[in-house]
């Protein structure tokens, strides 16, 4: 029993269960592979033990209180890996509308940037963020990315005019590689407290690292309760045995739909507090798997929104894509459709129905004509929102991946191609020992 509801019964019109089956062998190889730590990026596989140091969980949790009582916006600069997790789990777990009528010593707003390059969002933010207290908590695992860098460039000097150099230094959180990097030099030398993200740990398996565990402690979410939730995942998907594994099966399903061509999987949700989840999810897969001309292409759905714009294609259009659907059973709270006498707008009919109860209704309908429109379609369905199922979900995607990376036969702990793009920009910036021979002539 997993804590986690896992069902493909709908994709077995599309791929036969002996089909499935018949993966078990090479699961268990690659079940080995994964936990002997033997394949390729054998040494970034420090996610699949739930590491978590109690000294330095002790030490965020005290920063946490800190930034908690002296600020009210935390401003979290990364990109990629080291922004994405803290956000899926904020977004996920926090008051969406928390930030309005906060007071002092309530919980401080989390706002992200160093993820793009917009002088208009950094300006606007620059303005906003004169009239009130604020700390930063920077994240790069190389320390050396671009993008994040710039940011904390102009929000370090922000900083350090608005509450000069030394108090400044106090409400800067670095956290980055133990030793290597320009952020840790700068960390080093400006005295900023930092924290280590683990070697062995990728960005994009990285969230229950201090990298998503510092923000996600100012934020309010229990830290403790994710770690576990984990820790039980990692128990529960310890077993080779694909009946037994959900994870794998997850895995092997999408392995079989992509050599049946089915090369786009869309995670659909149907809760706007699972948007950036999925944005996370994306990430995932895609940097682990789309590489050597191979590979699902990951995309996302917010439903019932996306069911009135992309809908329309899911059902009707090019016979390429399956689904994953992600479903919450229990909602934190209930709005029930009221009478309303006069029913001019004829929805007396759902009276007494909860709005969780229509929305299941909505994604059985879809899931129906979806289904009957040709589209695989798998189902995850969540007990509910909270710090423990995060941390599960999480290390269930994790451990899916792994697998499906290596199915696939690739190396699903490393992202070469994202280095083409950078290698243009620093040549075209003039980065130096990036520029081209043809302009030093
Ligand atoms: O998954 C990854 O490794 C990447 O997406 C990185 O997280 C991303 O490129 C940011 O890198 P860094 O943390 O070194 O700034």
């Amino acid at each position: 029993m997993t804590y986690l509801n896992f069902s493909f019964e709908h994709v077995l019109r599309f791929v036969s269960q002996k089909a499935i089956n018949s993966y078990e062998p090479l699961v268990r190889h690659y079940h080995d592979v994964i936990h002997t730590r033997s394949g390729p990026g054998k040494n970034f596989l420090g996610w699949v033990d739930v590491p978590a140091d109690d000294a330095e969980l002790s030490r965020i949790k005290v920063v946490a209180e800190k930034v908690k009582n002296d600020s009210d916006v935390l401003l979290v600069i990364g990109v990629g890996g080291s922004y994405l997790g803290a956000h899926a789990a904020i977004e996920m777990l926090g008051d969406t509308f928390g930030y309005l009528g906060r007071k002092k010593g309530d919980i401080p707003e989390i706002i992200f940037t160093g993820h793009h390059l917009s002088a208009t969002y950094n300006k606007e933010l620059l303005r906003v963020l004169k009239e009130v207290d604020v700390s930063i908590n920077v994240i790069s695992k190389s320390g050396t990315t671009t993008e994040p860098g710039i940011a904390f460039r102009i929000f370090r000097a922000f900083l350090e005019e608005k509450y000069g150099e030394e108090e400044a230094a106090k409400r800067i959180y670095v956290t980055t590689d133990k030793s290597e990097g320009a952020l840790k030099t700068l960390a080093v030398e400006k005295g900023y407290e930092t924290f280590v993200i683990p070697d062995d740990i990728g960005g994009r398996y990285s969230v229950l690292t201090p990298v998503g565990l510092l923000p996600m402690a100012v934020s309010g979410i229990d830290i403790d309760a994710a770690i576990a939730g984990a820790r039980q995942a990692a128990e529960d998907l310890a077993t080779p045995a694909l009946e037994d594994n959900i994870a794998y099966q997850y895995a092997v399903i999408r392995q079989l739909l992509y050599e049946k061509n089915y090369t786009t999987e869309i995670l659909s949700n149907y809760d706007p507090k699972l948007r950036y989840f999925s944005d996370w999810w994306v990430q995932l897969f895609g940097e682990s798997e789309g590489k050597d001309g191979k590979g699902i292409f990951p995309a996302v759905a917010n439903f019932p929104t996306d069911l009135h714009s992309l809908g329309q294609y899911i059902q009707d259009g090019r016979r390429q894509l399956f689904q994953t659907i992600l479903r919450v059973d229990e909602e934190a709270e209930t709005v029930v459709v009221e009478n309303d006498e006069a029913n001019l707008d004829g929805l007396n009919y759902l009276v007494g129905k909860s709005l969780n109860e229509i929305n299941r209704v909505a994604s059985d309908a879809a899931l129906k004509a979806h289904v009957d429109g040709g589209v695989p379609n798998m189902v995850v369905d969540l007990p509910r929102l909270d710090a423990y199922t995060f941390g599960y979900i999480v290390y269930f995607f994790k451990k899916a991946c792994a697998m499906s990376g290596y199915l696939l036969e690739v190396n699903p702990f490393d992202q070469p191609g994202v280095e083409a793009y950078k290698t243009n920009m620093f040549e075209m910036l003039g980065k130096p020992g990036y520029v081209s021979e043809e302009k030093l002539r």
